[in-house]
């Protein structure tokens, strides 16, 4: 149990690695976990045997926060869930090929409008960054965005992240592993049934209203995956899905998406800070391909070194860097070791990241690593997972994080304030999502000389 108090868990377990090798097993009470430290042993649990590990570990507090583990992240694999799963994989589709770039243009020009009106002060950036990637979100979802002052906004926010936190402290997991403390009194615990029935009260409500609309946002992914749920009525495949998957699909997709990009487009700009030349290089390479109009997401195989920038920022800070557990649904075996049913696997995706066997010099933020002749493989990235559980987000968040870090290197050069006397801390905090501790930036005009 002292090996997952560390406070920085996926370096601990990365460290762990270089003793033990890159696959090795810890014990917790009655549980043994499985920890995988390099892309293809994780690739050969994941998607070459994905059907033997794609189970999530049977847990009592995840069952409180996922309704009954109806969840598609904390999910079990079954029918219902791979039912699930098809019917919010498929609306998410609908909706990349109807209006996602439409929406994520939407957002990425009102960042920019929120960054001029900071007018070159020193500003922390992460709630904006929050604020869009969620905007986002719903708009897909229910086809509503909010101002960062909303109330409502502050009330979603404040109670998702508590559930990830509180989720994700000890006092909750110990309840995992020693089941007679449930019996005793546990504040923390209170506090989080209180949140998980704030959240279901206000996804209630929202879902409510869109039901009630006369004139529906007809490209909102409730709307598709209520009418799927109709379709799926109507087969006889003994599956029922009904409008709790689409509340608890609502909860994934918040949860799932807001916190992952606004920290991953954190990350990039505390790197650039780090590395001015790599944002002159971007900016550079912005004029010359787009000859001043904004990008295009199918502008991606134009820009390189763009697209360089957001491989490494993946590779070194993979947000989610643990990915979720998962659970052998039978007995197997990973590299050769035999691994019974039951066993909890850890994909380590921060450690596959820093592989020495794969990447030269691997704590480095180098993006030139990634074009010609720069000796690194996208093949070795896996920073959404892979196989039956791959992110279900991940072509929202590609598209996003494209985007998004176009836009913004497009008008906007990022500098350190004066005031301050070091760089971001470029260790980050580590809970289920990797976050960069909390630091100012200016965003300015970028270098004259080139002009869109
Ligand atoms: C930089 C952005 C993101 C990264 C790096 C990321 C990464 C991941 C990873 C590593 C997993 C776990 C895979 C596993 O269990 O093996 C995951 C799961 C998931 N992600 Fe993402 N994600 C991102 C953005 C998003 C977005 C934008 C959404 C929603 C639109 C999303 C929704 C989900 C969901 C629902 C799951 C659970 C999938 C399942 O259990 O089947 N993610 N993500």
């Amino acid at each position: 149990m002292m090996e997952l108090t560390h406070d920085h868990l996926p370096i601990h377990l990365t460290n762990l690695a270089q003793r033990y090798g890159n696959i090795y097993r810890l014990k917790c009470g009655n549980t043994t976990m499985v920890v995988l430290n390099s892309s293809d042993i994780i690739r050969e649990a994941l998607v070459k045997k994905w059907s033997d590990f794609a189970g999530r570990p049977l847990s009592y507090t995840g069952d409180i926060v996922s309704g009954g583990g109806r969840t598609i992240s904390l999910g079990d694999y079954n029918e219902e869930w791979r039912a699930h799963r098809r019917l919010v994989h498929s609306a998410l589709q609908r909706c990349c090929q109807q209006s996602l770039h439409d929406v994520i243009e939407g957002q990425a020009l009102h960042l920019r409008k929120v960054l001029m009106d900071y007018q070159g002060s020193a500003v922390d950036l992460s709630e904006d960054f929050t604020v869009a990637a969620s905007n986002v979100i719903t708009t897909l979802a229910f086809g509503k965005e909010y101002d960062k002052r909303s109330l409502e906004l502050q009330q979603l926010h404040s109670c998702l992240n508590e559930i990830v936190a509180l989720w994700g402290s000890s006092w909750i997991s110990v309840l995992d592993s020693f089941p007679l403390l449930r019996k005793l009194p546990n504040p923390v615990f209170s506090r989080l049934l209180k949140e998980v029935a704030r959240r279901d009260e206000i996804i209630s409500k929202h879902l409510k209203n869109y039901k009630s609309q006369d004139k529906k946002n007809e490209d909102a992914i409730t709307g598709s995956l209520l009418q799927g749920l109709d379709k799926h009525r109507n087969t006889e495949d003994g599956v029922l899905l009904t409008d709790i998957h689409v509340h608890m699909a609502t909860v994934d997709l918040l949860i799932g998406g807001t916190e992952t990009t606004a920290a991953w487009l954190n990350w990039t700009v505390a790197f650039l800070l780090h590395r001015p030349e790599v944002q002159t290089k971007v900016y550079e390479e912005l004029c010359t391909v787009l000859e001043g109009r904004y990008p295009k997401y199918s502008d991606r195989h134009r820009l390189p070194v763009l697209c360089s920038l957001i491989h490494e920022v993946l590779r070194l800070r993979p947000v989610a860097p643990l990915a979720v557990p998962h659970r052998a649904i039978r007995d197997s075996s990973i590299a050769g070791h035999f691994i019974p049913k039951n066993t909890v696997i850890i994909p380590n995706l921060f450690g596959a990241h820093h592989d020495p066997a794969v990447w030269t010099d691997p704590y480095s933020f180098k993006p030139e690593r990634f074009l010609e002749g720069g000796g690194g493989s996208t093949r070795a990235l896996i920073p959404f997972g892979g196989g039956a559980r791959l992110c279900l987000g991940e072509s929202v968040a590609k598209m996003e994080l494209f985007l998004f870090t176009a836009y913004l290197l497009r008008d906007f050069q990022f500098i350190p304030p004066e005031s301050e006397a070091s760089l971001p801390d470029l260790r980050g905090v580590a809970s289920v999502v990797l976050k960069v501790k909390s630091y100012t930036v200016i965003a300015t005009a970028p270098p004259s000389g080139q002009k869109h």
